[in-house]
């Protein structure tokens, strides 16, 4: 394993859904041993990290995201050991392994949650947030607004209310206790001692609460962040911290510190740009929040992504633009979910393999560390039959024998049905097809790997006279890569300045050409053109 501190900057991330990936003891539940056997198809696809989703013992009332033990794995997924052994495995391939930690709140079922809201005297009464009444923080929003309609609950045995940001079954985590604070520093140790190569930190600007603020990206939070990134540089140098902040770039930026909090941040509010601007066929939408986004200490990066387990977030985009992402791409009524669309990625784009590609074009090469979201390498489908985000957590589609190939058991949900169904669309057919969707992101990924442009490099908007093209240089030391990205659905023309002429490598398909002013691109065509002279 290469023992660069900076790896998680060129790094490519894959994040896994541990119960939907691999079942290998046919009880219909994926496990860490069935990810184990599966590590081989993600050497091949050529990432570098996996992210687990958690995988702690949960009532999973929210995916796992509801942690009742912080030190243990859940049986359905296997045991700490069959953890290490999957570390090592993966370690052994030269890929890492992250893992969310939830700091913000845990289960209702958490031992810390049964003895706070039994006895007013317990020591655990102060790890969570209790009221005689459900009006303090009024300017704190509610997040969960399908399902919640307070972040306060009465609960009966406290005889008070308690604060949650999320579902009422998660009770958020008092972190003005200092024994709170604590307990999540032993919980990131023994995570770490185990060999985990860091966290991607859950729900983290909600952590204190303040009165008369909303609540979040409060000075207190960055201030326990900035310890925690202490502790871990202290003792584990070189595993990072990524930070889930769902906020606009300025105020992610704060997460960031002087490159003294978290290595890297998602940014969210490009997200839903880069869908804006392939439904639109132009790049202003993502011109303007690239503009807007603030440059961040040198060892930082950004993570950027297309989908994920949730909904594809529109928090970050104004009211009206919101209503229009809706109208485009969540035509139905059961596409909505909050103040999102629960739908995956390949059907987001009509299925049209030009679309999918062009906007991994887009991940790829755009400023900041790429997290491809499982299954989207194959252009699975989802189900909009099962509720709340479940339809874009199916099980994975190995192949197309019964089940999928993703358990030999009765298989804990449904899979995706129709057209994109695993007997249409999986893994090993996709393998055995050159042409295949796999075949072109793997290619994507192994170009982007030898070219640490992509990771490290600058980024220069390239003005080709045609609002259609989303075209940009980056820039590492010598290296020099043209990325054009057509738009739009049909051919078009442009005119490249004088400076940005010249003989290049066309990464993608190996060719050597020479660029002069004017180029034309299919509709959806996207080149990747490294400069001879880099
Ligand atoms: C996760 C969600 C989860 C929530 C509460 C999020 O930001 O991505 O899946 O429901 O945190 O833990």
């Amino acid at each position: 394993m290469i023992q660069d501190k900076l790896w998680y900057k060129d790094a490519v991330f894959y994040q896994v859904s541990v119960r939907a990936f691999k079942d290998s003891n046919g009880d219909g539940f994926g496990d860490l041993r069935g990810l184990q056997q599966k590590l081989d198809y993600l050497s091949l696809l050529g990432i570098d990290c996996i992210w687990l989703m958690p995988i702690y013992p949960s009532p999973l009332r929210d995916d796992g995201y509801d942690i009742s033990d912080y030190c243990n794995v859940a049986a359905l997924y296997g045991n700490l050991d069959d953890l290490k052994s999957l570390v090592g495995s993966a370690h052994a391939l030269g890929i890492r392994i992250i893992m969310d930690l939830v700091l913000n709140h845990t289960s209702d079922e958490h031992a810390w949650f049964k003895a706070s809201r039994s006895d007013r005297n317990s020591p655990y009464r102060d790890y969570y947030i209790w009221s005689d009444t459900d009006q303090k923080y009024r300017d704190a929003r509610i997040i969960f607004l399908d399902t919640e309609d307070s972040n306060w609950t009465w609960d009966e045995k406290a005889g008070q209310y308690f604060w949650h940001r999320f579902y009422s079954s998660q009770p958020d985590l008092n972190f003005d206790s200092p024994a709170v604070q604590d307990e999540i520093f032993k919980v990131a140790r023994f995570w770490l001692e185990l060999g985990i190569d860091g966290f991607r930190a859950d729900a983290v600007p909600y952590l204190f609460e303040r009165e008369g603020t909303s609540c979040e990206n409060l000075p207190e939070t960055h201030a326990y962040l900035k310890r925690l990134r202490l502790f871990m540089e202290k003792e584990f140098p070189g595993r990072i911290l990524l930070c889930e902040a769902n906020q606009w770039p300025e105020d992610v930026r704060p997460y960031f510190g002087n490159g003294d909090e978290f290595q890297m941040g998602f940014h969210f509010p490009i997200m839903p740009r880069i869908f804006m601007s392939l439904k639109k066929g132009r790049a202003d939408d993502l011109r303007e929040i690239l503009g807007r986004t603030p440059p961040i200490p040198e060892d930082c990066q950004w993570c950027i992504f297309l989908r994920n387990h949730d909904e594809l977030t529109l928090e970050m985009v104004s009211p009206e633009e919101r209503k229009w992402m809706w109208e485009q791409y969540a035509p139905e009524p059961g596409m909505k979910l909050n103040l999102g669309i629960r739908r995956r990625l390949a059907p987001l784009l009509d299925n049209d393999r030009r679309k999918i590609e062009l906007i991994n074009s887009m991940l790829f090469t755009l400023p900041g560390s790429p997290v491809l979201y499982y299954g989207d390498e194959i252009g699975m489908g989802d189900n909009l039959d099962l509720p709340d985000r479940n339809g874009v957590r199916t099980p994975m589609q190995w192949d197309d024998t019964p089940n999928a190939g993703f358990t030999a058991g009765k298989p804990f949900t449904e899979f995706v049905k129709g057209d994109l169904d695993y007997r249409h669309l999986n893994v090993k057919s996709q393998l055995l097809d050159q042409n295949s969707l796999f075949h072109g992101i793997k290619k994507m990924i192994g170009v982007r790997r030898q070219h640490p442009a992509f990771g490290r490099g600058e980024m220069q908007w390239v003005d080709t006279g045609n609002p259609a093209i989303a075209g940009y240089l980056r820039r590492y030391n010598r290296e020099r890569i043209l990325v054009l990205n057509n738009l739009s659905e049909s051919q078009q023309n442009l005119t490249l300045p004088a400076e940005h002429q010249g003989s290049v490598v066309d990464l993608l398909s190996d060719d050597s050409q020479l660029i002069k002013s004017s180029l034309s691109l299919q509709p959806y065509a996207y080149l990747w053109l490294k400069y001879d002279n880099g």
